[in-house]
């Protein structure tokens, strides 16, 4: 793995934005695969503002969201397909069409997650990977103990992981508990991944990754099997690993 230290917040996110920028420059129908929560905002700000200031046109990007909440409609202000746009898609020439969030309301969720596998497949795949962690090793919404040879799937979202994203409900009550995700295996087939970790509150989870082996008890450590990951992260972040 690859690690990049950045002074803040701010740096982590120009330097992933850059990455993300010359790759749509280099391949203007790039599939990018993107998430949501805290740790990209500043990646999406820095690509706005650039889509702005330079014109880097994402009119035949593709992309394709880690996870959403089972359960809650594309248009509630909770979904990550509401974040996507309030945060990137609606500042950008990206076709919403060519913009891709497992539907956490489908009928069937085994057939989204089936329909969801094939989408990504029929892409061509993932060219690069934005990933955030979360403080107990996950990534996407895979929590300690999913399989690395998972592919989308639905998971019930652990106790800590549901608090920790209660700060964008109302209450506890009204997080979701189930989620649609992309699995390890579907994560590491993407051709590149970069894994954006900023402040304190992520240092325990690096300080993991750098020293632990490889186990499914700590999901972000598969990617140490991955040929092409690059770890862009804060001092914060990094204060544990010396
Ligand atoms: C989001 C996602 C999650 C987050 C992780 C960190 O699409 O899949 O794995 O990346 O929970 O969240 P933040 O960035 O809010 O600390």
């Amino acid at each position: 793995m690859h690690v990049i230290k950045a002074e803040s917040f701010e740096e982590m996110s120009r330097i992933a934005a850059n990455k993300v920028m010359n790759l749509v420059k280099e391949k203007p129908s790039a599939v990018l695969g993107l998430a949501t929560g805290s740790t990209p905002v500043g990646l999406y700000r820095e690509l706005i503002q650039d889509h702005r200031q330079n014109g880097t046109s994402y009119q035949d990007v593709r992309t394709v969201n880690l996870d959403e909440y089972v359960g809650l409609e594309p248009s509630s202000h909770n979904s990550y397909a509401s974040f996507m746009r309030d945060m990137f898609f609606s500042h950008i020439d990206i076709a919403e069409q060519n913009t891709h969030i497992p539907n956490g309301k489908a009928g069937s969720l085994e057939e989204e997650c089936q329909r969801y596998d094939k989408l990504i497949e029929g892409l061509g795949g993932v060219d690069l990977q934005v990933l955030g962690i979360g403080r107990n090793g996950h990534i996407g919404f895979n929590e300690p103990g999913t399989s690395f040879e998972s592919t989308v799937h639905v998971v019930q979202l652990d106790q800590s992981t549901r608090e920790a994203n209660s700060r964008f409900f109302d209450s506890i009550d009204s997080v979701p508990r189930e989620a649609i995700t992309m699995g390890i295996a579907s994560i590491l087939k993407s051709k590149e991944i970069l894994l954006l970790a900023s402040g304190a509150s992520k240092a325990e989870a690096i300080k993991q990754l750098f020293e632990d082996s490889v186990s499914e008890q700590f999901p972000a450590s598969a990617l140490k099997t991955h040929h092409n990951v690059t770890l862009i992260a804060d001092q914060d972040a990094l204060q544990l690993t010396g």
